[in-house]
């Protein structure tokens, strides 16, 4: 609990690429009024500052881990909210745009799976946690971030519809794709998450676990408010 004020609390939303857990925390955030933060937005921008500057290999996505840690006390990330819309900084650059394209998707879990990029971005999560009131998204939120949040989701739905949602969102912010290249995305970002030594992708012991294949946007947002308010009247 934050001493200064009791009834916040600390909100971990994990799952699997494109589960549609930021849209639903983003909604929780704004609903209860906390800050939201989403962690993957920090990975994909270092990602972004590993591309842009030739760390990641044309030929198979691999990352030139040595030259990027090297490259981690020049990469700043922050957010700046602009009415409903929040942005992510690398550099005082909004870069919000670019790093959900699919050059960015496809380099980002090997980004992910180097223990001192980990290291680094966890600290800064940790840090934005610190006076609770939070909603934070992402693979390791529950497990490794914010281990004793009070609030533990993880959010699962099949391969297939985690495609379809994500082409829908890219068809519609103009991204030109097949559903065949996002649903290999989703399955080879799975099994990297899943698979890496450090911090992988996996359900904390004490979280409540939301299957939302057959569910709608509201029916989602809904079900996620219930069991806020039905862990804050217990706590
Ligand atoms: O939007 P989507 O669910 O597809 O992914 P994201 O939340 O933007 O995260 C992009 C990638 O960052 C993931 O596939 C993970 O490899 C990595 N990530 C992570 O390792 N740990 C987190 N807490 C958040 C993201």
């Amino acid at each position: 609990m934050n001493p200064n004020n009791p009834s916040l609390i600390t909100i971990a939303i994990d799952g699997y690429s494109s589960s549609g857990k930021s849209s639903m925390a983003r909604h929780l955030a704004k609903t209860i009024g906390y800050r939201y933060i989403d962690s993957g937005a920090m990975y994909r921008a270092v990602a972004l500052h590993a591309l842009r500057n030739g760390m990641i290999s044309h030929a198979d996505n691999s990352v030139d881990a040595d030259r990027l840690i090297a490259a981690l006390p020049e990469i700043a990330i922050d957010f700046e909210v602009t009415g409903d819309t929040q942005s992510t900084l690398l550099n005082g650059e909004n870069v919000e745009t670019e790093i959900r394209a699919m050059a960015v998707s496809q380099c980002v879990s090997p980004v992910a799976a180097i223990p001192q990029v980990r290291h680094a971005l966890v600290a800064m999560q940790q840090k934005m946690g610190e006076s609770k009131g939070i909603v934070m998204d992402g693979r390791d939120i529950g497990t490794t971030v914010f281990p004793d949040a009070e609030m533990k989701v993880f959010v699962r739905a099949s391969a297939q519809t985690r495609a379809q949602r994500r082409l829908s969102e890219m068809i519609e912010k103009g991204i030109a794709t097949t559903f065949e290249e996002v649903l290999a995305n989703v399955v080879s970002r799975d099994h990297i998450d899943e698979t890496r030594e450090e911090s992988p992708l996996r359900c904390a012991d004490d979280a409540v676990v939301l299957d939302n294949s057959f569910m709608s946007v509201e029916e989602q947002n809904k079900w996620l408010i219930d069991l806020y308010n039905r862990i804050i009247s217990s706590l």
